[in-house]
């Protein structure tokens, strides 16, 4: 069997990846916050990262895939965005950035192989300033056109993410976990209502 890697390598030399959009709960959670330091995990074809840097973030964008970050930093350069934009290859299961960070997202940060997923994210939030946050948003429903359609699928509730991170609640108190619904575009145009599993936890002001 193949893995993660080579997996995830050959989805992006395979995809075109200059169109990335914004995913909207990144949008709608970043749009009040004052720019600052963010952290993109699994930063895929870079919607995210480019997204946050016109708006004045510095963005440290991270994927197991090299072809997925080295378009990330020359999208990042042609848009003039290159001073904002730092680009790091890491299996997260083995490997973190260094930084600390006021925002922290992980955007369908889901994968067919093993990932050690609860230990990158407990290591996510112990990686925020004091006031930042860590947002996770997982598929909730599978889209028509998601490669996966295993019928039998379980996506975790926020709640279930919350309980498996096992974060201290008065050092990381939960901000949002809930399961929107909204319209969602696959590749061909075609449109279908999904739902996304959505977790906020926000580290306090004066902890270590
Ligand atoms: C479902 S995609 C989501 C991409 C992007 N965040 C988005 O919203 O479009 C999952 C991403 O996680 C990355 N990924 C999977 N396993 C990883 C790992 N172990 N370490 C780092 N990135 C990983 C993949 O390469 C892929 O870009």
């Amino acid at each position: 069997m193949e893995n993660a890697e080579l997996f995830w390598e050959r989805h992006y030399r395979t995809r075109r990846t200059w169109d990335a959009h914004v995913n909207p709960l990144l949008a709608e959670t970043a749009t009040p916050l004052p720019p600052g330091a963010a952290l993109d995990l699994g930063c895929g074809a870079g919607g995210d990262t480019i997204w946050l840097a016109r708006r004045g973030w510095h963005v440290t964008a991270v994927d197991i895939s090299t072809t997925a970050v080295e378009q990330v930093r020359e999208r990042a350069r042609e848009l003039g965005f290159a001073d904002r934009v730092a680009t790091e290859q890491h299996d997260l299961s083995r490997s973190f950035p260094d930084g600390e960070f006021d925002l922290i997202s992980a955007q369908y940060f889901q994968t067919p192989f093993p990932l050690l997923r609860d230990q990158v994210l407990r290591t996510a939030a112990r990686a925020l300033r004091p006031g930042g946050l860590l947002l996770i948003v997982d598929h909730g429903s599978t889209a028509p056109w998601s490669w996966n359609q295993d019928p039998d699928i379980h996506f975790p509730t926020p709640t279930e993410i919350a309980a498996e991170l096992d974060l201290d609640p008065e050092r990381w108190p939960v901000l949002r976990a809930d399961m929107p619904h909204r319209l969602a575009t696959g590749p061909a145009g075609e449109t279908a209502t999904v739902i996304d599993n959505v977790l906020i936890v926000q580290r306090t002001a004066g902890t270590e």
